[in-house]
């Protein structure tokens, strides 16, 4: 399909008021997150969205890499918000993911502390979000959103393990314009009602499927063990240690102990 095409009919489909109204389609990129932080420099308004079909160099969380083959949706939004709501992003974009992929597939898909997006235990969906804060204003956050759609992850010695899809989950082919079309609508939905106050930490902390079990956390510089407890409103994991303090970690990679 020409690039013109994807984009007036991913438009076509969109109920939103900015989120997607720039929309910038590339069949290949080397990833969506360089151009989103291009079209920033270049003053691109907020809710400006940039889709490639694949991604030669697709970025994943703490410096690896995301593979985006043909069948993927890989989607970077350029948002601007307050302050204050830079640490909803992350809540506010697994949710969207959530709900798009269950109106699109009719799917129910679990969310892993922070933000990775699961089917059956494996990863269908990962989000990294770019952020650029000076003198107390966020000058840009770019959310990065990426989904196995229309391909056997099982064929990718990488991620075989691992990962999954759309189409294997469901045994069907998935639109990927609906599906950019519903991801965008939830994420401005949620985001709006986010930036009036209202709290997304509960919703997300519904689709959690880290909560209540003993987990492993890599923060990068610690390794915690203990049990995933609760969120807090700003999304960290409370965990309670064996020795039966709470912790609260901002970030890290979470690894479900089988007991
Ligand atoms: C992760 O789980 O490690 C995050 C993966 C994020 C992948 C998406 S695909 C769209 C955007 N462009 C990128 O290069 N990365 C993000």
């Amino acid at each position: 399909m020409k690039s013109q095409n994807v984009a007036t009919e991913i438009k076509s489909l969109l109920k939103t008021r900015f989120v997607g109204r720039q929309l910038h389609y590339f069949p290949t990129l080397s990833t969506t997150m360089d151009t989103a932080r291009e079209l920033v420099k270049q003053g691109a308004e907020e809710g400006t969205v940039i889709i490639a079909g694949t991604q030669t160099a697709g970025k994943g969380r703490i410096g690896r890499s995301w593979l985006s083959p043909e069948g993927s949706l890989a989607m970077s939004v350029i948002l601007k918000p307050p302050l204050k709501n830079l640490p909803h992003l992350v809540m506010i974009a697994a949710l969207a993911v959530v709900g798009a992929i269950k109106q699109v597939s009719g799917l129910d898909a679990a969310i892993k502390w922070p933000n990775d997006v699961l089917i059956n235990g494996k990863k269908v969906c990962g989000i990294l979000i770019e952020t650029e804060v000076a003198e107390g204003k966020v000058n840009y956050a770019d959310i990065g959103i990426g989904i196995n759609v229309n391909f056997n992850a099982g064929d990718l010695p990488e991620i075989a393990d691992i990962a999954t899809s759309l189409s294997h989950e469901s045994y069907k082919e998935i639109s990927v314009v609906q599906l950019a079309a519903a991801l965008m609508d939830e994420l401005e939905r949620l985001y709006l009602a986010a930036r009036d106050g209202i709290p997304v930490h509960r919703e997300w902390q519904q689709r959690m499927e880290t909560l209540g079990k003993r987990v492993k956390v890599d923060t990068g510089r610690t390794i915690e063990h203990g049990v995933a407890e609760t969120v807090t409103e700003n999304g960290n994991l409370v965990l309670r240690r064996d020795d039966g303090n709470l912790v609260e970690i901002g970030a890290g990679d979470v690894t479900v102990i089988k007991e």
